[in-house]
This record gives C-alpha cells, sequence and structure tokens, in this order.
C-alpha cells in the first residue's frame, strides 16, 4: 500500500501545518476540526498562509490553488476511516487521545497506520488501547511544519518495522528528514530542549537576566535562530508545560516540574504567540517582553 490519502485530527498550530505539508506534497487531505465550531475556519488560515506566501512572490497562485484543492476540511471524525495514514495532532493530554485511538482503531481501515504527533506522552500507551497495534506509531513533526525538516518517527512497543518502513518512504515523500526514535518520554529532541527552556524560566525567576537579556544571550552567544523565550511563546505556553509535566511524571526528578511562572501564565490563558500574549506581549510591534513579568510572579 502507498500513502495517498491522509486524514489529520486536529486543525491546532501542528494539525495544518501537517495537513499543508502533506497537500503540498500531492496528498489527499481530510482534516478534522476535533471541537465544536466550523471547520472552515481552519480553511481561512491555511488560505491566508498560502496567499501571503503568493503576495510574496514564492507560489504560484496555481500552486496555492491546487494545494487547497486537494484539502477537505470537515467537522466529521468519521470522514478520514478510508485513509491510508491517520495523524492526530489534538491537545496534549494522554487520556483524550487515548479515547480518540479507541475509535480510530474501530472505525478506520484495517491497514490504516494510526499516528500521534505528540511531544512528549507513549505512543505505546495509545497503541494499548488498540486492537491492531502494529501499524500504531508516532510521527512527530516540528513547528512550523511547512519549515521544518525533522520528523521524529516513534517506534512503539508493538510497531512493525513494515510499519515504520512505511513512515519513512512518507517522509521522504513530503520533503522530511525522518529519523527512527525509540518511545522514550520527549524522544530526542524535546527531551533536550524542555529542559533548557525550563532553566531559562528559573534564570528568570531567579533574577539573573530579563527575558530579552536571555533571549539575547542565547542567540548572540549560542548562535540560536530564537531564545529560549521566544521559542516558548513560539510552541505555545500550554504545550510546552504539557510536555514538562510528562516529562516529570516520568522522571519525577523536580528539575523537570514546571516553574511557577509557566503555571501561572498558562492559568491565566497567556499561551504565548496563539494568545497574542506569553513571555512577550505580541500587541506591540515589535514584540515587548510582558509588563507583568518584571515584578516577581507570585
Ligand atoms: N506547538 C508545537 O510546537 C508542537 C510541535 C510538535 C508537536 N506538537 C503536538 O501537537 C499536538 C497539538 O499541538 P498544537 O501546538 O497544534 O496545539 P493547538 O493548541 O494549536 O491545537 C490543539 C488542538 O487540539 C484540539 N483540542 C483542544 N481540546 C481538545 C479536546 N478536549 N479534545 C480533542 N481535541 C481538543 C483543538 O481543537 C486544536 O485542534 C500536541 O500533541 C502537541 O504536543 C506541538
Amino acid at each position: 500500500m502507498t500513502i495517498s490519502k491522509v486524514g489529520i485530527i486536529g486543525t491546532g498550530t501542528m494539525g495544518l501545518g501537517v495537513a499543508q505539508v502533506c497537500a503540498s506534497a500531492g496528498h489527499d487531505v481530510i482534516a478534522v476540526k476535533a471541537t465544536p465550531g466550523p471547520a472552515e475556519k481552519a480553511k481561512d488560515t491555511v488560505a491566508k498562509g498560502l496567499g501571503k506566501m503568493v503576495e510574496r512572490g514564492k507560489m504560484e497562485a496555481a500552486t496555492r490553488d491546487a494545494i487547497l484543492g486537494r484539502m477537505t476540511f470537515t467537522g466529521d471524525e468519521n470522514a478520514v476511516t478510508d485513509s491510508d495514514l491517520v495523524i492526530e495532532s489534538i491537545i496534549e493530554d494522554l487520556e483524550t487521545k487515548k479515547a480518540l485511538f479507541r475509535r480510530l482503531d474501530q472505525v478506520c481501515r484495517p491497514d490504516t497506520l494510526l499516528t500521534t504527533n505528540t511531544s512528549t506522552l507513549s505512543v505505546t500507551a495509545m497503541m494499548s488501547v488498540c486492537q491492531k497495534r502494529d501499524r500504531v506509531a508516532g510521527l512527530h513533526f516540528f513547528n512550523p511544519a511547512p519549515v521544518m525538516k525533522l520528523v521524529e518517527v516513534i517506534h512503539g512497543f508493538e510497531t512493525s518495522d513494515e510499519t515504520l518502513q512505511k513512515l519513512e518512504t512518507f517522509c521522504n515523500g513530503i520533503n522530511k528528514d525522518p529519523v527512527i526514535v525509540q518511545d522514550t518520554t520527549g524522544f530526542i529532541v524535546n527531551r533536550l530542549l524542555v529542559p533548557y527552556m525550563l532553566n531559562a524560566i528559573r534564570m528568570l525567576e531567579r533574577g539573573t537576566g530579563a527575558i530579552e537579556t536571555i533571549d539575547h544571550a542565547m542567540k548572540a552567544g549560542a548562535a540560536h535562530p530564537m531564545g529560549p523565550f521566544e521559542l516558548a511563546d513560539y510552541i505555545g505556553l500550554d504545550v510546552v508545560e504539557a510536555m514538562s509535566m510528562n516529562i516529570y511524571m516520568d522522571v519525577r526528578h523536580e528539575h523537570h516540574a514546571p516553574p511557577h511562572t509557566l503555571t501561572r501564565l498558562v492559568q491565566l490563558g497567556y499561551l504565548g504567540r496563539k494568545t497574542g500574549k506569553g513571555f512577550y506581549d505580541y500587541s506591540a510591534k515589535p514584540p515587548v517582553q510582558n509588563p507583568q513579568l518584571q515584578r516577581p510572579v507570585i
């Protein structure tokens, strides 16, 4: 079986990015909005992003139209049952993802590959609720999905070699660089990156330096394209907090627990770029550090 039709569940930052990547590579894509509300809004988001590329002369209008023509948006999860591959990209919550895998395992074709774009959760735990487990794996893309080359292909406990090989071939076909990784919390990239971002937040809490100072130091001193606070805001602070919690629950070392400032920002709904405020306030052009963080967060 070659992968032709791809089902995406979840039309947030990552779901839409991955949907765009797959459609750009010629796949038919069905993108399912996983929470109530009009699914067409997601199409507008993709169309707007592609439209900017056309305006900047980086894409032909005909190419944009062809990509959008290969994408269907719906609120009906059952629309993916006939897909060759499903990539779920819903909220980073294990019980919610397990419930989804249980449903997908029952309704999808027996040869449909079922994958998760989880950042830190156990692929094997999602596999455990499925009857046909050899077709379950992780496909971990990076943000922004249309730009970042890496995909971690996660080898769950009972993922078959055939499934891994099909996923590797699929990733190469959508112009990504796949690496096969064993199913351990945070895999490779997030197991290294999350503690780095948490350390930066603790450094801020200790008063070592301001947000902009720490970001500037890592860009100018370590050649990082973004500082740790810019990166956390870009990823989404709710996602960073969930990743931190998942790693903490695995290793049980307080060093990996979400720092106070991160938890407070998430509680207040300041989730970074996607809500307009996080460590930075994006209503200002250029963004300025969130003024509420100039005094200690209690
Ligand atoms: N943001 C990143 O940098 C990044 C990178 C790689 C992977 N991921 C992973 O991708 C997944 C989605 O993250 P995102 O950044 O797109 O988040 P997001 O907040 O942009 O989107 C979350 C999606 O989950 C859906 N959702 C929310 N509550 C739900 C619920 N109770 N039940 C079902 N669906 C629900 C939303 O409708 C939305 O489609 C997560 O597993 C995350 O860890 C994120």
